[in-house]
């Protein structure tokens, strides 16, 4: 079976709606692990409840990297796992060289605006305050650059005139519960190619 990990800093809505999909038979993996950086993140939560193995590898030194000894475990337990795809989700760490090499194309992640537009933290905020009429999220491959890799799905979010940061912020989490476990599936069952920066979809 299809192995993925889930790494998680914040309060796992993500990893909640990916865990649902795969609980549903709605996606043919495996949650091999789960992995997180914060103590309290909610991800953890759900994967004691869940019975999922878990582990919490916290990197004390830097705020929004991992030292290279930290990184090598989580890529030492992620081998370990026999992890075919890596999912960030709300991962609060730039991935590193050494950790793209060892799971090269084989990790997505999930950003809360239609990239390229407002890369980087809250980007809710960041369409809200520059005032686009339209919004919403997107799934990529992670490359060096940070929200910078090859587009995988995206789903639209109208801003609305009383949008508040929360109430964007709410509306486009919607659609990433929809678009992140679909991301998950289409690769697990291999239709997802990737030619340069461009992913096609072959169903
Ligand atoms: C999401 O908005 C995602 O786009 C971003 O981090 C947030 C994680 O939310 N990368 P949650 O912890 O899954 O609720």
């Amino acid at each position: 079976m299809f192995k993925v990990a889930l790494l998680a800093s914040g309060k796992g809505s993500n990893v909640k709606a990916i865990i649902e999909s795969v609980k549903a038979g709605e996606i043919p993996v495996d949650i091999g692990v789960i992995l997180s950086d914060n103590t309290s993140s909610g991800a953890l939560e759900i994967a004691k409840k869940e019975g999922i193995k878990h582990y919490c590898i916290q990197e004390k030194r830097y705020k929004t990297i991992l030292s290279t000894k930290t990184e090598k475990e989580y890529v030492r337990i992620l081998k370990e796992c026999k992890i075919d795809l890596v999912c960030l989700a709300g991962f609060m760490r730039v991935i590193k060289e050494e950790f793209l090499k060892n799971f090269y194309q084989k990790i997505i992640n999930i950003h809360p605006s239609l990239l390229p537009a407002f890369p980087g933290l809250e980007a809710w905020k960041q369409a809200l305050n520059y005032g686009v009429k339209f919004t919403g999220c997107t799934t990529h491959f992670v490359e060096a650059d940070i929200d910078s890799g090859p587009i995988i799905l995206q789903a639209v979010v109208p801003v609305l005139k009383d949008d508040t940061p929360e109430t964007l912020h709410k509306r486009i989490q919607e659609k990433e519960h929809i678009i992140y476990p679909l991301t998950v599936k289409l690769i697990a069952e291999g239709k997802v190619s990737i030619s340069g920066r461009k992913v096609y979809i072959n169903i």
